[in-house]
């Protein structure tokens, strides 16, 4: 396959290797194909000498579909703890029936958890991890495309409760980060082409040799061309990486991170976490924040317009029913907010942000109305 962009991506086969270091810890992210295959070796080296007694928490479909490789690299095969797949089982009811479960398998102090799966596993095990004990160490093996490029990566840990999302966690790093790529193969489409809402999110904000990349490959990524997806993930992930070293409790830049959230959460939230992908109210959130960053003077009419036609792309976004005025009453809830004050992550060109801290709601509910009647455009 030839790539036009000018971010040709390697040819060699050889994993990438990105490292986080924040005052708490310091690990490093590992992105290939094929790497389950080589998971015994891996963590080997990784702890030094001797394997602990390991334990993969994951949920039957995942397991389903890759437990042959992890399994077959293991001389003496891990114990493995299941969770129902789903958004509805990040809860603190499920982290118990898991401790509960490691602790009748005899899990100890010095026992490992990989987390199979995509985000909802990573956010638990992470969870589990911190708490076993007064806390153990894990490994993430994420395996959505979300979860290589965004939620495996950064310690946030921690499940939902029936007030709001991910109000009970913890920060707790896991050991390594292994980001089999060949894991891809088998998402639903859908899901890849909403965690590459993500992934655009990182090219325009921190990125723009990613943001060209995916303009000018987007037949490639779609398609899960292997060599593309390591490239789009390896890029995403340095971003992540490079953010989260510098401000580990988002105190301030993890902020830009949140990028397309502040419309995004009150999206999900508007449409009751049922019609949307996270990523793909995200995708929209990211339509939003472009027309308030073009509004105030942060971007050209021809960044976002570069920015939107990523984003749509990338797409489709499912189309939703909402008013402005409601979505932006919902953002007032948004966690980012402190002290009254909301954060607002502007795009400053591409591939660079601002943040301010004076958006009104006024100036979210026009930016809002544009994205609507962007989506009534398209539904047309
Ligand atoms: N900790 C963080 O910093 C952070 C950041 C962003 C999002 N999150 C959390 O991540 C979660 C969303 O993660 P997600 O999008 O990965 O969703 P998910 O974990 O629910 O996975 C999506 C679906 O894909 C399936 N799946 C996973 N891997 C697969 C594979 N290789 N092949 C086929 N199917 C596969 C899962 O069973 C599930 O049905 C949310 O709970 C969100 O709050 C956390
Ligand atoms: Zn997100």
């Amino acid at each position: 396959m030839r790539y036009d962009g000018d971010t040709v991506p390697p040819q060699s086969t050889r994993p990438a290797s990105i490292s986080l270091t924040t005052p708490s810890a310091s690990y490093e992210i590992v992105i290939g194909a094929g790497l389950l295959a080589s998971l015994e070796k891996c963590l080997t080296k990784l702890l030094g000498g001797n394997l602990p007694r390991v334990f993969v928490v994951t949920s039957p479909e995942i397991w389903g579909l890759w437990s042959q490789p992890l399994s077959a690299s293991f001389s003496d095969p891990p114990t493995v703890i299941f969770l129902p797949s789903g958004e509805r089982h990040k809860r603190l009811a499920s982290v118990e029936a898991l401790a509960q479960q490691l602790a009748l398998a005899g899990a100890d102090r010095d026992s490992l958890l990989l987390a199979l799966g995509g985000g909802v596993i990573g956010d638990i095990t992470g969870f589990l991890a911190a708490i076993y004990m007064r806390g153990i160490r894990y490994i993430q093996l994420p395996t959505t495309l979300l979860a290589q490029v965004d939620s495996a990566i950064g310690g946030k840990t921690g499940v939902n409760l029936l007030a709001g999302k991910n109000l009970i966690g913890s920060f707790h790093h896991p050991l390594a980060v292994i980001a089999d790529t060949n894991t891809l193969a088998t998402l639903p489409p859908a899901e890849l082409r909403a965690g590459l809402q993500e992934a655009i999110k990182s090219g325009v904000i921190y990125d723009a040799k990613l943001f060209r990349f995916m303009e000018q490959n987007p037949d490639a990524i779609l398609a899960g061309d292997p060599a593309a997806l390591t490239r789009v993930v390896t890029a995403s992930v340095r971003v992540k990486a490079d953010v989260v070293s510098k401000d580990e409790r988002e105190s301030g830049l993890r902020m830009v991170l949140n990028f397309g959230h502040t419309l995004g959460h009150a999206i999900e939230a508007a449409t009751g976490y049922k019609k949307l992908l996270h990523g793909q109210a995200v995708g929209w959130g990211s339509i939003a924040a472009t027309y308030v960053s073009l509004a105030r003077g942060a971007v050209t009419q021809k960044e976002a317009d570069r920015i939107i036609a990523l984003i749509l792309r990338y797409g489709p976004l499912p189309s939703f029913t909402a008013k402005a005025e409601k979505l932006v009453a919902l953002t007032s809830s948004d966690k980012k907010n402190r002290s009254g004050r909301r954060a607002y992550v502007l795009a400053k060109g591409i591939g660079a942000t601002e943040i301010v801290y004076d958006v009104t709601d006024a100036e979210l509910v026009v930016a809002a109305n544009e994205m609507l009647a962007l989506m009534k455009k398209l539904g047309a």
